[in-house]
């Protein structure tokens, strides 16, 4: 197997056939998601610690409940009642971890390139990331494409738009990478000032004109503006942004009647998404949240798994 022993720290590593294995093998799983008992023997005797040193609703508990639907044990460490409060360093922290011989440690971090000094710090486990700073959110890309190609059948040749603070978000980055290795038609919209030229490279199609970008999607998925990560001022008010950038059910009129709309939360809604249409019938959002557990079951089963079957 492609990952057996590997760590997941970006999209930017995988390679094609990386991809479609992880999207095949999840889609081979979702079914365990739906079953009275929600459970596998698979990785039974394996352990998996979340290290999350920012919030998280929907990767932390999809990646303890992928870990425990294939029998792994999974602990998650709470960084706000552990030493991390007393100064223990990354590093520090990482190898006191590891001395518990975990299998896995996934993390998040506010800072980019983390998980990377953790998987350097970390021999003999596997290190995942779920998300470092601005830099890259993997897993989620994932999770997005498997939800697209259960709508659309395929990647190649969509033309998916990413609308919001692309700046700040390490999923526009992941999925930049990922639909670009999977040939689609990337276009990015938002405020220029959230825009940064690096998109290019990715060879998407920066617009700044929302109706323009929208036209003849297939895929249209809306970021939040990063509060949190923002040290200026990018647009007037929220008010402005709602009305320039947000999306809306009047805006729908432009896009195709196929088109399906996409957001890897936190919604704020009113904002960038109105929630008529977050809950409405072009909205595939709680199908990307199911197709996380999936897709996250995959990476743990292909990094430990599967090398054991082999
Ligand atoms: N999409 C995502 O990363 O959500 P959480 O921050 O809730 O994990």
């Amino acid at each position: 197997m492609a990952l057996r022993g590997k760590h997941l720290l970006g999209i930017e590593d995988l390679s094609v056939q990386d991809i479609e294995l992880i999207l095949s093998t999840a889609r081979s799983f979702k079914e365990i998601s739906t079953r009275p008992i929600k459970k596998v023997p698979t990785l039974r005797g394996k352990s998996v610690i979340n290290l999350f040193y920012e919030p998280s609703t929907r990767t932390r508990s999809s990646f303890e409940l992928a870990a425990k639907r294939l029998s792994a044990d999974a602990v998650n460490f709470n960084v706000s009642t552990s030493s991390v409060t007393k100064g223990e360093s990354l590093i520090d922290t990482g190898r006191n971890l590891q001395a518990m011989n975990p299998d896995i440690i996934i993390i998040r971090h506010n800072i980019a390139g983390a998980p990377h000094l953790l998987a350097r710090h970390c021999k003999g486990c596997c290190v995942i990331n779920a998300g470092d700073g601005m830099h890259e959110h993997p897993t989620q890309a994932l999770l997005d494409a498997m939800t697209i190609l259960e709508h659309k059948g395929r990647l190649d040749g969509l033309k998916v738009v990413i609308i919001g603070d692309i700046t700040h978000s390490r999923v526009a980055r992941s999925n930049a990478l990922l639909l670009k290795k999977m040939k689609s038609q990337l276009w990015v919209c938002g405020p220029p000032t959230l825009i940064p030229m690096e998109f290019e490279q990715y060879g998407a199609r920066v617009c700044y004109d929302v109706q323009e970008a929208v036209s003849d999607a297939d895929v249209i998925m809306i970021l939040r503006t990063q509060r949190e990560r923002q040290s200026e001022v990018f647009y007037p008010s929220t008010k402005e942004y709602s009305k320039r950038w947000g999306l809306n059910k009047q805006r729908m009129a432009w896009t195709k009647p196929d088109v399906i709309v996409m957001h890897p939360g936190p919604i704020n809604r009113g904002v960038e998404l109105d929630p008529d249409l977050a809950d409405g019938e072009y909205s595939v959002i709680l199908e990307q949240v199911s197709n996380g557990v999936a897709v996250r079951m995959a990476v743990l089963y292909l990094l430990l798994g599967a090398s054991e079957e082999s």
